[in-house]
This record gives C-alpha cells, structure tokens and sequence, in this order.
C-alpha cells in the first residue's frame, strides 16, 4: 500500500486529532484511569514499568497495592517487610522502596501533598523524566511529553529511524519529537493514546499497520525494523540449589538476604553450593527467568541433622520460622511457587 508522506511536524494538529479521536472509542478501562490521584497514578507507572499490563490487571495488584498504602503518609512509615510483602509477586523490588523513598520525600519536603508542578515531581526520589510527565499529563492534564518504549517505538516508525533510540542523541530526539507532536490542549487523551496506540497496533512484533489511524503519517516502510537498538545482552543460564529442610520443632529453614543484594529483605529457601547437595534426594526443577539470567532452581530434601553447611557470609542469615508464619514473610515468585508445592505434598 502506498504511503502519503507527510511530515507530522507540520500535521501536528492531524495527527493529535486521528489519535485522540480513536482513543475516545477504543480507550481501556484501567483502574489507573479512573483516577486523577498522582499517587496512584505514580503506583500505576512504577508497577507498569517492568510488569506487563495484564499481570498487573490479574492479581488485582494495582488495587490491593492501593488499599493497603493508600496515601504516601501510610507507605513512608511502613516496615521494609510490610512493602516488600504487598509487592510480592511483581518482583523487581527495588521499585517499592523507590516508592517509599517517593512517599517520604512527599512527606518531609511537601507537608504529605502530592507535588503539582512538573519540576518538583521530576525532583522525587527515584521518577526520571517519563514517570514526571506521566503523573503530570494523567493526574493535571499538565502539557507534559512523554517517551517510553511504546512512544519510542511509534515515533521511530513514523520518521522513520534510523538511529539507536536508546543512543543519547536517540534519546534526545525522540523527546523534542515528543514535545513537538504533544496535544497541548488535551494531554491526558493524547498521552494515553500514545500508549494504548503502541500497546494495541504499533506493536513490537506484527504491527497492524491495517488498522492504524495515524498510518498516513507515517514515513516508515519496514515497521517490523524499527527501532534500532542496541543488541539485547544474551541469556546467561544459572542454576540455583536450594534446600528443603523442615523440623518439626522449629518449622522451616529459610535464608534472607541482606542489604545491597538485589533481593535484600526477601526470604527464599537456603541456597548451597552444587557439591554440597549433589547427594540429597531432589524434590523439585523449575525454572524462571530474571533480567538477562534464566535460571534452574533445584531444591533437595535435607535432614535437619545434617544440614550442609552455610559459609555464613555477610550477604546472608539463616533462621527457622513457624510453617504459619510463611505467609507474611517476602518471598519471592518463583521460592513461593515451589515451597507452595512442597508444602502440599509433604504436610
Ligand atoms: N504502561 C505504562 N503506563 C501505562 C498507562 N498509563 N496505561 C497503560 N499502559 C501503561
């Protein structure tokens, strides 16, 4: 099909009105926009940064999240336990305490209101400039751009990229194109449009070029090449050995890690070295996947009196816990998953 090249600088105002007028019919009903609270919008966006849209949907995640921290005043004086637990499942933990650093700055900096001005919401600890103009543009209808992968992936398509988008000079274009194409006078609409245009058509793999409103004013011929980035860092494969090691008098043997480790708070069961539990009867394979790392985690009966060693480093304690006590310890997925299983076929 033959493609009249326009140039969306010069049909900004065509281009905002194809958009938003296919918004206004096609708009979802998320529950983050039925909401103008920029606190929960900020929830929304730093769930949604790394957890797709219908696993944030399907566990009721957004909602629960909300009504257990339901203003940042109630998450800045929460323990570390308390919000690595209500994130349990969403993993990438260290965005809940961004959250919490979020709230008490909120607390401490804005008497516990919400900031309303763009630069003082880009000052929050832990929101770079997309999240800023997010909670702007959803929360005000402040005239904010936004640029996050899904715009990125439209506006490479429709000036038909040829640079790295994730480059510095990438970067920087996509968010003057981005201020340039901004609707200034409906950015909530636009915005929201923008996403739900990459979520719903302008899609990674199999864009529906067919069915897009803003296919006139699109320069690209190969969507399917667009955008250009940097190549993805391999799949690294590991293996993880775990113990399973329940007494009846002291409950369960589990391992927590401390500070600075990217699951620092979490519990999980024990972990050892290969050698150290290649003789033990295995009770369960499973795999998960994490950042750039797809890893095999065995688990192995061990007997309480011959539990192999720990090499007690400082990145680590270990401690029995109350089998009733599981529930409210943080745990992450794939750990709740298999001890779950465990749990089930031996009690
Ligand atoms: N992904 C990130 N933010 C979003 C939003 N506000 N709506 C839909 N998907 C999103």
């Amino acid at each position: 099909m033959s493609k009249t090249k326009l140039d969306p600088q010069l049909k900004a105002s065509a281009f905002q009105k194809a958009l938003t007028q296919w918004y206004d019919e096609v708009a979802k009903d998320y529950p983050w926009r039925q909401t103008t609270d920029p606190w929960a919008i900020l929830v929304s966006e730093i769930m949604l940064q790394q957890t797709q849209v219908a696993t944030v949907l399907n566990k009721n995640f957004f909602t629960n999240f909300l009504a257990k921290f339901p203003t940042p005043q109630v998450i800045a004086v929460a323990s570390e336990q308390e919000i690595l637990s209500a994130w349990e499942g969403l993993g990438y933990y260290r965005r809940v305490r961004n959250l919490q650093k979020a709230a008490i700055a909120i607390c401490e900096n804005h008497a516990g209101k919400f900031p309303t001005d763009h630069a003082e919401i880009l000052d929050l600890p832990g929101i770079g400039r997309y999240t800023a103009g997010a909670i702007a543009s959803f929360a005000y209808d402040d005239a904010q751009p936004i640029v996050d992968a899904n715009v990125a992936r439209i506006f490479s398509r429709i000036y038909d990229f040829q640079e790295r988008v994730d480059s510095s000079a990438g970067i920087k274009q996509l968010w003057s194109w981005a201020e340039t194409l901004l609707d200034k006078k409906n950015p909530r609409s636009y915005n929201s449009a923008l996403m739900e245009l990459g979520q719903q058509v302008c899609t990674n793999k199999a864009p529906k070029c067919e069915q897009c409103v803003i296919q006139k004013f699109c320069k690209t011929k190969s969507p399917e090449n667009l955008p250009i980035k940097k190549a993805a860092k391999k799949t690294v494969l590991v293996d993880e050995f775990a113990l399973f090691c329940v007494c009846p008098d002291r409950g369960i043997l589990l391992q927590q890690e401390a500070s600075a480790e990217r699951r620092a708070g979490m519990w999980k069961l024990p972990l050892r070295d290969h050698l150290q539990t290649e003789k033990l009867p295995l009770l369960n394979k499973s795999s998960y996947a994490i950042t750039h790392h797809k890893v095999t985690l065995r688990v192995y009966q061990s007997q309480t009196a011959t539990i192999p060693q720990h090499d007690n480093n400082e990145n680590t304690i270990e401690s029995w816990h109350p089998l009733s006590e599981l529930a409210d310890l943080p745990m992450p997925s794939p750990f709740r998953k298999v001890l779950n299983i465990l749990l089930k076929a031996h009690f």
